[in-house]
C-alpha cells in the first residue's frame, strides 16, 4: 500500500497544481468570480482524469448554486477507491483577484465518510497547534482567558503570545479582548485555511487562531491539522433559515455542536495546497520563458498525508501546455 497512497498524493498535487496555474492566469485581473471560475474548471477537469470514485463533501456549494464541484457531485473515472473530496479551487478570491498574498488551491482527499459534510455557512473557530494538554482552550471561553491560558501552558508572557485574526468589523470584540489581554494579534485580510495551519507552524510565530470564517475552510483546515498536530474547535453560525435547511439536508441535525478536529475529519486524510500568489505557507506560481521560446511554470505545494503524519514541500516546473 505505501506505494499506491505515495501515488494517489501525487495525484491530487497535480489537481492542486492545475488549478493554481489555472488562477494564475487571472491574478490581477480585478475579477474574482473569473479566477475563481478558472480554478475550478481546472480542478474539476484534473479530478475527472483520476482512477477513483470520488464524491465532493465540501465544494463550491450546492448543485442548484455551483455549475462545478458542488456538494454530491460524482467525480473521477468512477473506478478505484471510494473517496470524499473536500476542495476550495480558490481560496483567497479577493486576494488573487487584487494579486494579493497568500492565494492557495486547496483540496483534501479522505476514505468515504471520513469528512464532515459542512454547510457552505460561517463557523466560529479556534485553533492551537501541537504539544498542548486537550482542552487548554476552550470556543466557549473569552479570547482574553484564551491566550491566558495558552501562555500559561507555553510557559512564556502573554505578549509572546501570536494570535491570527481575519481583519473583519465582525471581530472587532475578539481583538479588543485579546489586546486587553495583551497578545499580540496577527491581522490577515483573507485566508483562514493558512490561518489555522500557522499554529502548528513554529516558524511563522503563530500560536492561536481564533475567529469566523467558512465552515468548508474549517473542515480542510482540519484536514491539514490532521497530519502536523494541534487542536481545533468549530461551531457553525447559522444567520438565516435557509442555512439550517441547508444543513439539515446534509443531516446535520444538532446545530449548536462544538466540533472537534475529530468530528470534522474522522479518518485519514491527504491535504495539499498549492500556492496561487506568493505568501507566508507557500511560493506562487512563477512563469518563465525559457531558451527556445516554451513557457514553463513552477508552483509549490504543501502536501500532508495523516496515515503517515508526512509533509512534504513539492516543486514542479512544467510546460505551461502539456
Ligand atoms: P474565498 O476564497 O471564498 O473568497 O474565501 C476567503 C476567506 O477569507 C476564507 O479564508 C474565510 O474562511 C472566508 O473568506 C471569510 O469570509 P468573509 O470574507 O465573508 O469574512
Amino acid at each position: 500500500m505505501p506505494n499506491r497512497e505515495f501515488t494517489l498524493s501525487l495525484d491530487i498535487v497535480r489537481v492542486a497544481e492545475d488549478a493554481a496555474v489555472a488562477a494564475y492566469g487571472e491574478v490581477g485581473g480585478g475579477d474574482e468570480k473569473r479566477a475563481d471560475q478558472a480554478a475550478v474548471d481546472a480542478m474539476r477537469t484534473a479530478l475527472n482524469a483520476l482512477n477513483i470514485d470520488g464524491r465532493i463533501v465540501i465544494g463550491e456549494g450546492e448543485r442548484d448554486e455551483a455549475p462545478m464541484l458542488y456538494i454530491g457531485e460524482k467525480v473521477g473515472k468512477g473506478k478505484g477507491p471510494e473517496i470524499d473530496i473536500a476542495l476550495d479551487p480558490l481560496e483567497g478570491t479577493t486576494l488573487a483577484a487584487k494579486a494579493q498574498a497568500n492565494a492557495l488551491a486547496v483540496i483534501a482527499f479522505a476514505p468515504r465518510g471520513g469528512l464532515l459534510h459542512a454547510p457552505d455557512t460561517y463557523m466560529d473557530k479556534l485553533a492551537i497547534g501541537p504539544g498542548y494538554a486537550a482542552d487548554v482552550v476552550d470556543l466557549d471561553a473569552s479570547p482574553e482567558d484564551n491566550v491566558q491560558a495558552l501562555a500559561k501552558a507555553k510557559g512564556v508572557k502573554v505578549n509572546e503570545i501570536v494570535a491570527c485574526v481575519l481583519d473583519r468589523p465582525r471581530h472587532e470584540g475578539i481583538i479588543a479582548s485579546l489586546r486587553k489581554a495583551g497578545a499580540r494579534v496577527h491581522l490577515i485580510t483573507d485566508g483562514d485555511v493558512a490561518g489555522v495551519i500557522h499554529t502548528a507552524q513554529p516558524e511563522t510565530g503563530i500560536d492561536i487562531y481564533l475567529g469566523q470564517g467558512g465552515a468548508p475552510e474549517g473542515v480542510l483546515a482540519c484536514a491539514a491539522l490532521k497530519s502536523v498536530g494541534g487542536q481545533f474547535q468549530g461551531r457553525l453560525v447559522f444567520k438565516r433559515d435557509e442555512e439550517r435547511k441547508r444543513a439539515e439536508r446534509l443531516g446535520l441535525t444538532d446545530f449548536d455542536r462544538k466540533y472537534g478536529l475529530n468530528d470534522l475529519v474522522s479518518g485519514d486524510a491527504v491535504f495539499v495546497a498549492t500556492g496561487v500568489t506568493n505568501g507566508a505557507l507557500l511560493r506562487g506560481v512563477q512563469k518563465e520563458v525559457a531558451t527556445g521560446g516554451d513557457i514553463y511554470v513552477t508552483t509549490e505545494s504543501l502536501v500532508l498525508d495523516s496515515r503517515t503524519r508526512t509533509s512534504r514541500k513539492i516543486h514542479t516546473r512544467r510546460p505551461l501546455v502539456w
